[in-house]
This record gives structure tokens, sequence and C-alpha cells, in this order.
């Protein structure tokens, strides 16, 4: 049968948005066929896409994996990795240094019988002392979101192997343009794919990639609960990829000379970015990293939170916004957004201040983000 879509055998230069939520079976023969696995085939769209399926092989490719599954956003993303390989009983390990939604998902998992310990990524280096034999997964973000601290994933992966857990590795801040967790050990890498793999701030998702056998057993979860990605969301996420290269290097380069401006100002303490020579992290992140450290970076402005907000209000170029990775600089207070979700004791159980702020460098040129900077640190 001739694909209406290539009646001539030219291919569309971009993954047509197939909107279609079912798709009519040729005959009960092509129905079987799909059903048992023997061809690959549409059906219904809780189950699969093709305009999803042609991004899920792109990411899959950045990220030197066997397959990926893509979902509705990085939590989904997140959830699913929970709920396919954790049960009543058996120990998850986090770290108090990653997204804040991850705590509102433990109270979750508790609640469904899963034991939750949480550490600070300064303490990842004695990681072998919170491992028990019901150790199921170890999760972990690297840099950390919002103080781009580094957690060394080869040691990571030694600790989880001794206790047969599986170790994740949210490559969200790094992106695979700069880190790639698999080959490192990670049995599975998680990304908001809604911050630089999309990069434009215009959709949501998130990506799961790692071995095929993996893919099948995410699949199942993700078709149970409906974490489907929409299509479009899929073909803008396309888009996104074809930059994403370009964008990432730039946004690399950009930061670094940010980075090499704050440090020292007065204004500017704990200024917390890898790619600097004296930054904690910087010699493991030279390692488990390459072509740079990434864009984003977190330092304390002044001495209170009223410091930050007349630094972050002063700004006329950067965005104070949420999310990262974009094609625009962004900055916030973390304190007043990401961390929100914590009670406020464990919102500072790890060393962000009430005057922290995570700055997310963009693309655009990069004087006109440094003299921004410059001028907002002066009305401080
Ligand atoms: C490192 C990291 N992981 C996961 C998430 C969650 O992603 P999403 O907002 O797409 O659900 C975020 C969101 O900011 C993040 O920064």
């Amino acid at each position: 049968m001739t694909d209406p879509l290539t009646p001539y055998g030219n291919k569309p230069m971009v993954t047509p948005i197939v909107n279609a939520v079912n798709y009519e079976y040729r005959d009960f023969e092509v129905l079987r066929q799909i059903t048992d696995g023997e061809i690959d085939g549409y059906t219904y769209h809780r189950d699969d896409n093709p305009t999803v399926r042609a991004v899920e092989k792109k990411i899959a490719a950045l990220e030197g994996a066997e397959d990926c599954i893509v979902c509705t956003s990085g939590m989904a993303a997140c959830t699913m990795v929970y709920l396919t390989y954790l049960k009543a009983g058996d120990h998850l390990i986090l770290f108090h240094d990653i997204y804040g939604a991850h705590y509102k998902v433990s109270l979750v998992l508790e609640r469904l019988g899963v034991e939750v310990t949480w550490l600070n990524a300064d303490d990842s280096i004695r990681l072998e002392q919170y491992v028990k034999a019901n150790t199921a997964m170890i999760f972990l973000e690297t840099p950390t979101n919002p103080l781009c601290k580094i957690v060394d994933i080869v040691a990571a992966r030694g600790v989880a192997d001794k206790v047969g857990a599986r170790l994740i590795v949210d490559n969200t801040f790094a992106t695979p343009f700069h880190q790639n967790p698999l080959p490192l050990g990670a049995h599975l890498v998680v990304h908001s794919a809604t911050k630089a793999l999309g990069g434009h701030n215009d959709l949501m998702a998130g990506a799961i990639a790692g071995p095929k056998r993996e893919y099948d057993k995410l699949w199942f979860t993700r078709q149970a609960i409906g974490a489907t990605l929409d299509a479009y969301s899929a073909s803008l996420l396309e888009r996104g990829l074809k930059t994403f290269v370009l964008r990432s290097a730039r946004m690399a380069e950009n930061a670094r000379a940010v980075a090499e401006q704050l440090r020292g100002h007065p204004r500017v303490n704990r200024l917390s970015y890898p790619g600097l020579t004296d930054d904690p992290g910087h010699a493991v992140a030279r390692r488990q990293m390459h072509d740079g450290y990434g864009g984003i970076m977190a330092f304390d402005i002044g001495r209170t939170q009223e410091d930050a907000k007349r630094f972050i209000s002063a700004l006329k170029v950067v965005c104070h916004a949420v999310s990262l990775g974009s094609t625009e600089s962004l900055i916030c207070i973390p304190y007043l957004t990401t961390m929100l979700y914590l009670p406020p004791e464990r919102r500072t159980t790890f060393g962000v201040k009430p005057n922290t702020v995570r700055l997310s460098v963009g693309i655009e040129p990069v004087e006109n983000i440094l003299e921004d900077l410059n001028q907002a640190l002066n009305a401080v």
C-alpha cells in the first residue's frame, strides 16, 4: 500500500504531527500482528504515536542509549521510574539536592510502603554508609538543582552494585552535550525535556533513556497511567533538538564568561559552577563531563533575600523566571520557587539560603548578559 505521506518516495523533512488518537485496522491479521508485537504499528495514542516515537529515537541517540521513552513532563518521567522499579518494602536513596517536587513524590511513595533516605550531595562520598540490603534504587542529579554540586557517577554505581540497586541519573542540568551517564554506569538516564532538550520554553516533556528491555518495562507503566506525550509537543521537541548542539555549546561558552566575571565580585558569594577550576566539584566534573560544564550556576547575592530581590528586579536582559536550559537567560530565587514544595526546615538543609539565586545562562550575545548582571549588581 502506498504511504500517503510519501506517495513518490519523497520523505517529509520534518516528522509529521500525527494527531490521531486511534487508527483504523486494515484487517484482523494486522491487528493480531500488532498486538502480538510481530510488527510495529499504531493502534491508540496512549500506547504509542509515530511523532513521539521519532523524537524518542533521537534522544536515545544523543544519550548513546538503545532506546528512550518520552512522556508528559520531567516529573512524570521520574515518577514512571519509581512506579516501574519500586515496591513496598524497598529502600530508595534520594539526595536533598534534587528538584524540589521529588519531596512530594517521596511522600506518595512512603504511603505505598517504600522506605526513603535522604542525604546531601556533599555526603555522596559516604554513600556506602546509606545503602542497605533492601536498597533498590539510588536516584541522583549531577550537577544538582539548584546548587550545581557534582556527584561521582562511577562511584555511585560501585555502591549500587554492592546491594544490587538501580542507579538513576537525572541528566537535565548537564544535558547529553556535556555528560552521558549510561557509559559511566547509570542504569537509566532521566530528563526534564522541558529544559535544554526542548530549549524554547514552549513545551513540557520528560524522557528516560536506557536499554531496550527497560524501555519495555517503562512502556508498560506509561501505557497504564496514560503519561504519553501529545504529538504536537513531540514535534516541538524534535525541532528543539535540531539546534540542541549549537545552543548547548553557546550556553556553556556564555556561562563560563559569566562565572569568570561573577567570581570575586564583592556582592557575589559562594559561586557554584563546576567549570571553575577551584570549584569543589571540578575534579570529578572534569572526569565525567565533556565539552564544557553547562549553562547553570548558583550563587548568593549580598547578605539578605532583599539584596537578591533588588538584584533580580534590576535585571533587564536576564528574565526573572523558573525553568532553565532555554534560549533566554533565566534567574530565580530557589528558596521562593523550586524549593517552595519543601517544609521550611528542609529548604536549607543542603545549603540553599534565602538569598541564593540560580542562573541559567542563555544564548544571547554574551556582552549583553555580562553588562546586565554588572549593572544589576551595582543596584544591590
Ligand atoms: C533537574 C530537574 N529534573 C526534573 C525536573 C522536573 O521537570 P518538569 O518540570 O518537566 O516536570 C526539573 C524541573 O525543573 C529539574 O530541574
